[in-house]
């Protein structure tokens, strides 16, 4: 779960490097280091931790036409220098970056050992390096073919060579690898994120390939070394928008951003078809009429995007009256997933590269079935994959916690529902009813965020516990998960979140002063059963907040603190009870004083099974 990239051609290879990397830390924040030909030999200049300490390292009077460079998220060794990227052969004629796993490395590693060769790092990518420099008599080229023909696993991978100062080989096997191409300077990366702003012409590379770039040209070759011919893409691709402006971090910025991220979502407005009370969204590749022979939805996702995905299951059953089912994708592949011509799947995903997510699409897929994707990352790998989609429109999201690509999907998923709700089921006067709830959306998320620092109380007081539990019932419950799912990944202070209907279940058996729970109450049928549940947690000395969008005063008696936010169709409550849920974890991390935007063990996107 690494990014990597690589550039040869005019410029000063490390501040595009570096660039790159910035682009790629997504993928990971554990190291990084950086690999050019400076006066004829390799260096190689890695550090753990942040980027930015790569950065103090490098100093300004190196320079180089060529390099390679990788920031990591550590699988296989711990997290420390010597494991950084890249490994170089035991002559330091050849270095590799890789993004993957080589599943027969330790196999690999005997070997070679025997064979003489001593490691520097514990990490499985470094047998590639030797295992390349094994073969180079032959030339770089046959050297990489039969280092990989020896590994089982997958990678993206970067050769450079001391011995080749125009040279990157560059190879392929279930992680992401793309081509930019400019002018007089090729660049190749994990994600075409790493070259937005120097080139738009990419190339993207499949599994069993491999390329060979020089600074005016590059040939792809597969397995039996026949020349591969493809076309180049032109890539909408902006560089991402790095500035946190006046905020602390870019979680707060994004947190912020939801009304504008939510109005792009609605394609201001143009999503909308007011008038119809319903939606509009192209590139679906589906008529009106192949909404009839829906007889299922199914919905694959991980984390907060398969929360998302739970909401859309509620909205979507409630305006199709369709059966959606959502999965989490790495457990999908494992059971064997039932596939049929009437069943419609979308996958959700930010980045596009989550490695669950495109598995369990490839796997759909292959058993024949149509797969939809719901993505943020403009030519991602999941938005070249499926057979249509959508895109959120969130815009560059960097904090690791996903905040407005959350509230977007379930923007996406409702608009879709309500395109095919209208089809099927509901009438125009309810389709005119989400249609001016949709849009009335950004202004009622501003009204929350003008006194966002009031949820400054709650957090003081959750900052002091171990645990807390997130309670919600019906379309409450999954906004509890993601709330439960923010806090704990910012914070680091273990929640949980249950439908409130389960306390009785086991989970009250937890509550006491220690335990504080936080209940997302909405309008609804259910209103009188939740305050019922409140009154069960105080009855045993738990301390109970609660966000909700009546004002009660039975409520405001029960709960410790109370935040309210706009009324809403109970359809769309989500989005805006979301909103004070993200902020009180944002505040109680502040105040224990975590890495926010780059919370331990975690990053922004994960690569690897
Ligand atoms: C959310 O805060 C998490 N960082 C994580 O659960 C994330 O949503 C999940 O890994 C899926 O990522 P994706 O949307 O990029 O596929």
């Amino acid at each position: 779960m690494c990014g990597i990239v690589g550039y040869l051609g005019k410029r000063d290879a490390l501040p595009v490097l570096m660039q790159g990397l910035k682009q790629l830390e997504y993928r990971g924040y554990d190291s990084s280091g950086i690999g050019i030909i400076y006066r004829k030999k390799i260096k190689v200049i890695k550090e753990k931790g942040k980027l930015v300490n790569l950065e103090r390292k490098l100093s300004d009077n190196l320079s180089a036409k060529i390099g390679v460079a990788h920031t990591r998220w550590a699988t296989h060794g711990g997290v420390t220098t010597e494991n950084a990227h890249p490994h170089s052969g035991p002559e330091e004629k050849v270095i590799v970056v890789h993004n993957g796993i080589i599943d027969n490395y330790s196999r690999l590693k005997e070997n070679l050992g025997k064979e003489g060769n001593s490691f520097l790092s514990e990490t499985d990518s470094e047998v590639v390096a030797h295992l390349t420099e094994k073969y180079l008599d032959s030339g770089p080229e046959i050297a990489v073919s039969k280092a990989l023909s020896q590994l089982k696993g997958t990678y993206g991978l970067l050769f450079l060579f001391r011995d080749h100062p125009d040279l990157i080989i560059a190879a392929r096997n279930g992680s992401p690898l793309v081509i930019g191409i400019g002018k007089e300077e090729m660049f190749v990366a994990s994600d075409a994120m790493a070259f937005a702003g120097y080139t738009q012409h990419a190339v993207f590379i499949n599994d069993g390939e491999m390329v060979i770039l020089s600074q005016n040209d590059y040939r792809i070759v597969n397995q039996q070394n026949l020349v591969i011919e493809r076309d180049v893409e032109e890539l909408e691709i902006e560089r991402s928008n790095h500035s946190k402006n006046e905020f602390q971090h870019y979680l707060l910025k994004e947190i912020f951003e939801q009304p504008e991220s939510v109005f792009r979502a609605i394609g201001r407005g143009g999503r909308l078809l007011p008038d119809f009370g319903t939606a509009l969204l192209s590139g679906l590749n589906l008529e009106k009429r192949d909404f009839f022979d829906i007889k299922k939805i199914h919905i694959i996702a991980m984390g907060t995007a398969m929360y998302a995905g739970e909401l859309g299951k509620f909205i979507m059953e409630n305006l199709t009256r369709i059966p959606v089912e959502v999965s989490d994708a790495s457990e999908l592949c494992g059971i064997n997933p039932i596939v049929d011509k009437n069943t419609l799947f979308f996958a959700v995903s930010q980045s596009g590269e989550t490695r669950d997510t495109l598995a369990a699409v490839q796997e759909i897929q292959q058993k024949g079935g149509r797969v939809l994707g719901i993505v943020n990352t403009v030519g991602s790998t999941l938005a070249r994959m499926t057979d249509g989609g959508v895109y959120i429109h969130a815009g560059s999201e960097i904090s690791v916690a996903s905040t407005k690509a959350f509230t977007n999907q379930v923007t996406i998923l409702t608009l879709l529902a309500l395109m095919i709700g209208r089809t099927r089921d509901i009438s125009l006067s309810r389709g005119r009813e989400i249609v001016s709830q949709l849009m009335s959306l950004p202004e009622k998320m501003e009204e929350i965020l003008q006194r966002a620092e009031d949820l400054n109380v709650m957090a003081e007081f959750l900052k002091d516990y171990k645990s807390v539990l997130f309670l919600g019932r019906g379309i409450n419950y999954p906004v509890a998960k993601e709330a439960a799912l923010k806090l704990k990944e910012v914070s680091y202070i273990h929640a949980e979140a249950y439908s409130s209907g389960s306390l009785k279940h086991g989970p009250l058996a937890l509550i006491s002063e220690d335990m504080p729970s936080v209940f997302i109450c909405t309008r609804g049928d259910s209103q009188e059963k939740i305050i019922s549940h409140i009154q069960e947690v105080r009855a045993r000395n738990g301390k109970v907040f609660v966000i909700s969008n009546f004002d009660d005063d039975n409520l405001r008696d029960l709960a410790d603190e109370l935040f309210l936010v706009p009324q809403s169709d109970e359809l769309l409550s989500p989005l805006l009870t979301i909103i004070p849920c993200q902020l009180l974890s944002y505040y109680t991390a502040l105040k224990l004083g975590r890495d926010i935007d780059q919370p331990r063990n975690l990053a922004k996107s994960v690569t690897v099974d």
